[in-house]
C-alpha cells in the first residue's frame, strides 16, 4: 500500500490476524470506554476500530486522547479479533480490530461546521456543504458517487474505444456555437474588443473531424451555457460526446443501447434490455403528453373527443367545434384524493394553459362524484366507462384544448398522479428513445425555432418545405430518455453545403451574419464533406440517476450554485484594474 501504510482503512479481515500492521487516516470518532480509547479510523475505502490501552503503550495511550475528529493520524499496531459478541456485521471490517502501540498525529483539524455524517450532513444547507466542499466529499455517499462517475466513465472509453472511435478534445476558448443558451464569454488581450466563447457543446468542431476524415469521434466534453438552472442544469458539465460518419439514426440507437447496457452492466445495474423501446416524438405527446415521456408507469393519456362530439356539456363541446380535443387520464386507485388536491391540480392545469381541470372521482361503492357528469348523457358515461376502464377507485381528469396544450398539461398532471399513486418504481431504469421530432418550431411572428440545433438534417423529403411550411418538416433526429428524464439529443447532419445555407437563410440570420458566424462551417462543406450525424448524451445527469441522487450537484466534485456560484472559492469575483485593462475592459455597473 506504499510506504506510509501498509493497509486501507477498508481492507482487514480475520485473514490478517496476527499481523502488525500501519494505517493512516481521519478520525471519524472518539470513544473513551473505561479507560481504553477506541478511534474509529477512516479513509476512502472504509472505516476500521483501532484501540489504545495504557498496558500496550502509556505514551500511545495518552497521545490517542487528544486526538478529535477529523485529525489525521497514522497508527501503528496488530490486528486482533474482536471479542465474539462485539463484532459488527455491518461494518466490513468489523470482525477485527487494531490494538496499537504508537500513534502520530499526522494533521490537526478544527471543528468541521457540520458532521460529516451522511444523515447529519444532509440536514445542514446545501451552500454550507458547497463552502467546504473538500469536507462534505469526505462523506461516504459523495466518495461513492465520485467512484460511480469514475466507473462510467472508464466503462464508456473502453466501449467506444472497442467500437474504433477516436477520442479528440477540441478547443475550450472558441466562438459562440448556438445551442439555445447564451454564451459564456472571455475577452482576448491581443485583439481588442474580441472575445472567444466557451462552447456550449463541440457540435461544430465535431462536425468538422468528420470532414477531416476521422470517421468516429468521441469525447467526455465540457460544456458551457449561461442559462437559468435547476437541480439537473449547471453551467459547466460534461457530455459525452459522440459523431460518426457514413451512418443512418439506426446506426446511432444501436452503438447507444451497447453503450448504456455496457455502463449500467459496469456499475451493476445491469442487465438493460436492448435494443432500447422507440416511441415517435408524436406518439410521445399523444399517450405521455411529453417528449421526455417516464415510461415506468402507465396511466396514459386517451383521446375521448369521439365520445363528445354532440355533447351537452358546453366546454367540451365548443373545444371539439373548434378543431381541439378532449383528453383524458384514468388515474387509477386515485379516487379518494380530497377537493384539494383536485383544486391543486386545478391550479397546475390553468399554468399548463388549460380553462380549468375537469375530474370524476370515482368512489369505492362505484358512484361518480364530478362536478362535470351532470351534463353527461347514459350514453357518453358508459362510453367512457368503456374506453377509460373506469372501476370503484379510480380518479379520472380531462383537458379540453388544442391537442398541444391539452396533451402538455395532462403530461404533467400524469406525473403528479404517479407519484401521488405510489406506482412509479425508484429502483427501475426506463430508458426510450424518442424520435421522429419536428425540425422547427415555429414562433407567433412566423420565424422557425431549430428545436435541435441549425445543422440538424431535415426528412429527405421536407426540404421543400423550408420556405413554405417549415413547421411541418420532420427533422433527422432523436433523444434517448432515462426515467423521464432527457439524457441525450442528436441527430443526422445537414452535409450539402447549400441546404445549410438556406436553412440560416430561413432562419432569418442576415447574410453577412451567415458568413461570419458560420462561413467556416459552410467552406468546410463544399470541400467533400461525408454524411455524418451523432449524439451528445449528458454524463452527469446519467450519473446522477444510476446513483440515485435527484440533483446533478452530488455527481460533481465542484458544482455551482443555483447562481452559478462556487461557494468554496468564492467565483466569479472582481479582478483588479491592471487585469481589465489587459483586455481592455471598462466596467460600468448597470443597475
Ligand atoms: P443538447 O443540447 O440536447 O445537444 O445536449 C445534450 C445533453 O446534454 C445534457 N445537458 C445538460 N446537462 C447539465 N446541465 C446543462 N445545462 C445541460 N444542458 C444539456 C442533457 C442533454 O440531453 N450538440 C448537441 C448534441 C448533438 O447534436 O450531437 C447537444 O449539445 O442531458
Ligand atoms: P366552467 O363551465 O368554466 O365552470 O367549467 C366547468 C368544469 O369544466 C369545471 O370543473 C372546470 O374545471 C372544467 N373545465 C373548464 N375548462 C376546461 C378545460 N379546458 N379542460 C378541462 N376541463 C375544463
Amino acid at each position: 500500500m506504499g510506504t506510509m501504510r501498509t493497509h486501507t482503512c477498508g481492507e482487514l479481515r480475520s485473514r490478517h490476524l496476527g499481523q502488525r500492521v500501519t494505517l493512516c487516516g481521519w478520525v471519524d470518532t472518539v470513544r473513551d470506554h473505561g479507560g481504553v480509547i477506541f478511534i474509529d479510523l477512516r479513509d476512502r475505502y472504509g472505516v476500521t476500530q483501532v484501540i489504545f490501552d495504557p498496558n500496550d503503550s502509556q505514551q500511545a495511550w495518552e497521545d490517542s486522547q487528544k486526538t478529535r475528529g477529523e485529525y489525521v493520524i497514522q497508527v501503528e499496531g496488530v490486528v486482533e479479533a474482536r471479542p465474539g459478541e462485539m463484532a459488527n456485521a455491518k461494518l466490513a471490517t468489523g470482525e477485527i480490530e487494531v490494538r496499537c502501540d504508537t500513534i502520530q498525529i499526522l494533521n490537526k483539524s478544527k471543528t468541521p461546521p457540520f458532521p460529516l455524517d451522511d444523515k447529519e450532513a444532509e440536514k445542514v444547507t446545501e451552500d454550507l456543504r458547497l463552502t467546504y466542499r473538500y469536507l462534505d466529499l469526505r462523506r461516504a455517499t459523495m466518495q461513492e458517487n465520485l467512484r460511480v462517475r469514475h466507473q462510467m466513465s472508464q466503462s464508456v472509453r473502453q466501449y467506444l474505444d472497442g467500437a474504433d472511435f477516436t477520442e479528440v478534445e477540441t478547443p475550450i476558448l472558441t466562438k459562440s456555437t448556438p445551442e439555445g443558451a447564451r454564451d459564456y464569454l472571455v475577452p482576448s488581450r491581443v485583439v481588442p474588443g474580441s472575445f472567444y466563447a466557451l462552447p456550449q457543446a463541440p457540435q461544430q468542431y465535431k462536425q468538422l473531424l468528420m470532414m477531416a476524415g476521422v470517421d468516429r469521434y468521441f469525447q467526455i466534453a465540457r460544456c458551457f451555457r449561461d442559462e437559468d438552472l435547476r437541480a439537473d442544469r449547471q453551467p459547466e458539465f460534461t457530455q459525452i460526446d459522440i459523431e460518426m460518419s457514413f451512418i443512418t439514426p439506426e446506426d446511432v440507437y444501436s452503438l447507444i443501447d451497447g453503450l448504456i447496457a455496457n455502463v449500467m452492466e459496469a456499475v451493476g445495474k445491469g442487465p438493460v434490455a436492448t435494443p432500447i423501446p422507440r416511441l415517435t416524438y408524436k406518439d410521445a405527446m399523444n399517450r405521455f403528453g411529453s417528449d421526455k415521456p417516464d415510461v415506468r408507469f402507465g396511466m396514459e393519456l386517451v383521446d375521448v373527443s369521439a365520445i363528445f362530439t354532440g355533447t351537452d356539456f358546453k366546454v367540451f363541446r365548443q373545444v371539439i367545434e373548434q378543431g381541439g380535443v378532449v383528453k383524458a387520464v384514468n388515474a387509477k386507485t386515485l379516487g379518494g384524493v380530497p377537493i384539494r388536491v383536485m383544486d391543486d391540480w386545478t391550479a397546475v392545469a390553468k399554468e399548463w394553459g388549460l380553462g380549468g381541470l375537469a375530474y370524476i372521482r370515482c368512489q369505492d361503492d362505484g358512484e361518480w362524484k364530478s362536478p362535470i357528469v351532470k351534463f353527461f348523457s347514459d350514453e357518453e358515461k358508459a362510453q367512457l366507462q368503456n374506453q377509460l376502464d373506469i372501476q370503484p377507485g379510480d380518479l379520472v381528469f380531462f383537458a379540453a384544448d388544442s391537442r398541444s396544450v391539452a396533451n402538455k398539461a395532462l403530461g404533467h398532471l400524469r406525473l403528479l398522479a404517479g407519484d401521488m399513486a405510489g406506482v412509479i418504481d425508484h429502483s427501475a431504469f426506463a430508458f426510450t428513445w424518442v424520435t421522429d421530432f419536428p425540425l422547427f418550431e415555429v414562433g407567433p411572428d412566423g420565424k422557425p425555432i431549430p428545436v435541435h440545433h441549425p445543422f440538424t438534417a431535415s426528412h429527405p423529403d421536407d426540404i421543400d418545405l423550408l420556405e413554405t411550411d417549415p413547421g411541418k418538416m420532420r427533422a433527422q433526429a432523436y433523444d434517448i430518455v432515462m426515467n423521464g428524464v432527457e439524457l441525450g439529443g442528436g441527430s443526422i447532419r445537414i452535409h450539402d453545403p447549400e441546404v445549410q445555407a438556406r436553412i440560416f437563410q430561413a432562419l432569418r440570420i442576415p447574410q453577412a451574419e451567415i458568413e461570419d458566424r458560420f462561413g467556416h462551417l459552410i467552406r468546410a462543406l463544399s470541400f467533400g464533406a461525408p454524411p455524418h450525424g451523432g449524439i451528445a448524451l449528458g454524463f452527469d445527469r446519467f450519473v446522477m440517476m444510476v446513483a440515485g441522487e435527484d440533483s446533478i450537484r452530488d455527481v460533481i466534485a465542484f458544482p455551482k450554485t443555483q447562481k452559478a456560484m462556487d461557494l468554496m472559492m468564492n467565483a466569479p469575483a472582481t479582478v483588479d484594474a491592471k487585469q481589465l485593462r489587459d483586455v481592455h475592459i471598462n466596467v460600468d455597473l448597470v443597475e
